[in-house]
C-alpha cells in the first residue's frame, strides 16, 4: 500500500526511480512523483495523479541528479490528484518527503502550521513532515527529520531529501516497511524489495522507531535520540526474475500457474513418512506444550481470513483442538481474552498487513503464544511472532492473492499434521494425508488445465451484475474466497453463503438474473447440499457448481466444473483453484487491469 524508493549513487536518479517505481506499482497506483536533487537547482519534483508511465512520459527533459526520492499513492489522506501525488515539498521547495502510512494528528499539526502563516497546498497528512522538517533548527538533516517525527502521532515509512543535505537520504520506520539497499558505490532505500532487487539483494530492514543516514558511501541507522543502532546488510538468495511477469500477460495469472511449484515447495522436506507426521522445527513449540494446547485461533485479513478458516477447520478434524479463525482487523478492539494455553497463528503473506500485525502485538503483549504462517522471509509480522513456518511462495506481485493463498492452506495442513500426530492422530491417519499433500500440486495442474472451459463459465458469469457464491463446512470458507477473488477483480457484486442459509434470507434474491456458484464436494453433506441447489434451480437460478469428478449431482441442471479426488481434508484448496480462474476471465473478459484492481493495493499497512 504505496511504495517508495529511493537512490543515491554515481548514476542518474530519476531512470532508476522511475524503474523501481513500475515494480512497486501494484502497492499503489493512483499517483506517483519523484524529487530529485539536481546541484544548484535544489530539489526538483514532477508528479501527477495516474500511474508511472505517464509520470515517465511527462518527466520533464532537464531532470538531472544522482540523489532522489520516488513514489506511488495509494490514496488514504485527500483524492487522487496531482497536488496530492508525493513527494510532499515545504514552502521554499528545499525539503521533499515521500511517506507510507498515517499521520494520526496531522488535522491539528494543519491547523498550527497554518496559525503559523505555513501554505499547506495539498490535503494529505504526509505535508505537515516536509514543512516540520523545514522548520527545525537542527544543523543536520538527522536532527531535522528527528525534530519533525518528534510531534507527529501515527505511522510511517518515509525519505526525506533536501537541498541543504544534496548527498543523502534520511529515512525513518514507524509501523510501515522500509528497507536499505547496499550496491556498490550507490544505495538504496525501498518499501518492498521488489524496487530494487533488479540492482542489490543486500539489504538491510529498518526497525520501527529507526532512522538512516543513507548516503552513496554507506548507511547508518539510529534511534530518534540520535543514538546509533546496529543494523547489519544480510544478502538474500533471491532470483530477481521471479519478480516478473516475463511471457505472461499479468502476474495473477503467472502466479496461478505458479501453484503447483509452490504447493510442492512448502511442503518439501518438511514431511516425514516414517513417523507420518510433519516437522516444523520453527513453529518452537514441544511436545508437551503441543499436547497441553487447548484452542487454536487463527488471525489473518481477507483471503489470508478465509484460509485462516480452512486452516482451523482442518486442525479442529485432524489434531481435534478445537479451532476458529477471526478478522485481525477486528480482533484487538474487542479487547479478546488471551488465554495461555491457546495457540494463536498469525496467516499473511506480506507478513506487514498492518491489522494483523496489531493482533499479533495483542496477543503477544497478553502474554499469549502467536505463531506466523508468512510469505515474505523477515517481515514485520514473521519477526514479531514467536515462532512459524514460511511459506515459499516466492513473491507474489497481483494484488490478487492466490499462490500465496495456496501455500497457506498446505502451510495449515503441516500444522494440523504435526499437532494432530503429536496428539491423536493415527499413523495411518498421517499416512493418508501424508499421500494426499504428495499427489496435490499435479492435481492442481490438473484443475488449471481446465482453464479454457473455466474461461468459457467465467464469461457466462461475467455477463451477470450479482452472484451468490455458497458452500458448506469444509466448502464455505472456498465459498468466501470465491467470492471474494470474484468482486476484487471483476467488480461484479458476489456475496458468500453457507447453503445451508439460503433458505433463511437470501434464497428471495435468486432469479435467472443472478447465478449462484456451489461448491459441492463429495463429503457427508452432498445430499444436502443438492436438494439446496435444487431449490435454487426451481427457481430459476442459473447454478455453476465445483465438485468432484464421478460425483453424481441427480440431474441437477447445471454447469459443472470437476475437480480431482483427494482426501476430504484436502478438499478445500482444490476447490479454490477453479475460482481462481473464473475471478480471473471474468475480469480479462470485462477489460479490467487485473494486477491493478481499483481502489485496492497490494499489503494494507494502514489501518
Ligand atoms: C485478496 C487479498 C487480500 C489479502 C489481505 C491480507 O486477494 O490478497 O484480501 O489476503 O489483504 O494480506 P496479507 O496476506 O499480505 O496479510
Amino acid at each position: 500500500m504505496c511504495g517508495i524508493v529511493g537512490y543515491v549513487g554515481g548514476h542518474q536518479a530519476a531512470p532508476l526511480l522511475l524503474e523501481g517505481l513500475g515494480r512497486l506499482e501494484h502497492r499503489g497506483y493512483d499517483s506517483a512523483g519523484l524529487a530529485v536533487l539536481g546541484g544548484s537547482a535544489g530539489v526538483r519534483v514532477a508528479k501527477r495523479a495516474g500511474r508511472v508511465r505517464e509520470l515517465a512520459d511527462g518527466l520533464p527533459r532537464r531532470f538531472g541528479g544522482k540523489v532522489g526520492i520516488g513514489h506511488t499513492r495509494w490514496a488514504t489522506h485527500g483524492p487522487a490528484t496531482d497536488v496530492n501525488a508525493h513527494p510532499h515539498t515545504d514552502t521554499s521547495g528545499r525539503v521533499a518527503v515521500v511517506h507510507n502510512g498515517i499521520i494520526d494528528n496531522a488535522a491539528a499539526l494543519r491547523d498550527r502550521l497554518t496559525a503559523q502563516g505555513v501554505d499547506l497546498v495539498s490535503d494529505t497528512d504526509t505535508e505537515v513532515i516536509a514543512h516540520l522538517v523545514a522548520a527545525s533548527t537542527a544543523d543536520t538533516l538527522e536532527g531535522k527529520v528527528r525534530d519533525a517525527l518528534a510531534v507527529v502521532t501515527g505511522t510511517w515509512g518515509l525519505a526525506v531529501v533536501h537541498a541543504d543535505f544534496p548527498d543523502r537520504i534520511v529515512a525513518a520506520r514507524n509501523g510501515s516497511p522500509l528497507l536499505v539497499g547496499v550496491g556498490d558505490k550507490e544505495m538504496y532505500v525501498a518499501s518492498d524489495l521488489a524496487a530494487i532487487v533488479r540492482h542489490t539483494t543486500t539489504v538491510a530492514h529498518l526497525e520501527d522507531g529507526e532512522l538512516a543516514t543513507v548516503t552513496a558511501a554507506g548507511f547508518s541507522t539510529f534511534r530518534d535520540d540520535l543514538t546509533r543502532t546496529t543494523r547489519e546488510a544480510t544478502t538474500l538468495d533471491l532470483d530477481p526474475e521471479a519478480y516478473e511477469a516475463g511471457e505472461h500477460a499479468s502476474y495473477m495469472r503467472k502466479e496461478m500457474l505458479e501453484q503447483p511449484e509452490a504447493a510442492r515447495r512448502v511442503v518439501s522436506g518438511r514431511l516425514d513418512k516414517r513417523f507420518a507426521t510433519a516437522h516444523l522445527g520453527g513453529l518452537n513449540l514441544d511436545a508437551r506444550e503441543t499436547r497441553e494446547i487447548q484452542r487454536v485461533k487463527v488471525l489473518g485479513c481477507g483471503s489470508a481470513y478465509y484460509v485462516g478458516q480452512m486452516g482451523a477447520l482442518l486442525i479442529e478434524e485432524l489434531a481435534r483442538i478445537p479451532a476458529d479463525a477471526e478478522a485481525a482487523s477486528e480482533f484487538r478492539y474487542r479487547d479478546p481474552v488471551i488465554e495461555p494455553d491457546t495457540l494463536y497463528v498469525a496467516v499473511s503473506q506480506s507478513g506487514e498487513t498492518i491489522d494483523t500485525l496489531l493482533a499479533v502485538q495483542e496477543v503477544r503483549r497478553k502474554g499469549g503464544r502467536c505463531i506466523g504462517l508468512v510469505n515474505v522471509v523477515g517481515s514485520a509480522i514473521a519477526r514479531e511472532c514467536d515462532g512459524g513456518l514460511y511459506l515459499h511462495a516466492g513473491p507474489e506481485v497481483a494484488v490478487a492473492s492466490t499462490k500465496a493463498l495456496t501455500t497457506m492452506f498446505l502451510g495449515f495442513a503441516l500444522l494440523a499434521l504435526q499437532l494432530g500426530r503429536v496428539r491423536d492422530l493415527s499413523i495411518a491417519d498421517g499416512r493418508r494425508l501424508i499421500a494426499g499433500l504428495e499427489a496435490l500440486p499435479e492435481q492442481v495442474e490438473a484443475v488449471l488445465a481446465q482453464e479454457d472451459a473455466l474461461a468459457e463459465t467465467a464469461r457466462e458469469l461475467a455477463k451477470a451484475e450479482s452472484l451468490f457464491f455458497v458452500g458448506r463446512v469444509r466448502g464455505f470458507p472456498v465459498a468466501r474466497e470465491g467470492a471474494q477473488k470474484f468482486k476484487e477483480i471483476s467488480y461484479r457484486h458476489a456475496e458468500a453463503y453457507q447453503t445451508s442459509e439460503l433458505k433463511h434470507g437470501p434464497l428471495a434474491l435468486i432469479s435467472p438474473a443472478v447465478p449462484t456458484v456451489a461448491i459441492v464436494p463429495d463429503d457427508e453433506l452432498t445430499d444436502r447440499n443438492v436438494g439446496a441447489l435444487h431449490e435454487i434451480a426451481a427457481r430459476g437460478g442459473p447454478l455453476v457448481v465445483v465438485t468432484h469428478e464421478g460425483l453424481d449431482l441427480g440431474g441437477l441442471p447445471a454447469t459443472r466444473i470437476d475437480v480431482p479426488r483427494n482426501e476430504k481434508e484436502l478438499d478445500p484448496i482444490l476447490l479454490t483453484i477453479p475460482l481462481q480462474v473464473l475471478a480471473y476471465h471474468a475480469a480479462l473478459h470485462l477489460g479490467h487491469d487485473i494486477d491493478k484492481p481499483r481502489n485496492l493495493a497490494k499489503s494494507v499497512t494502514v489501518e
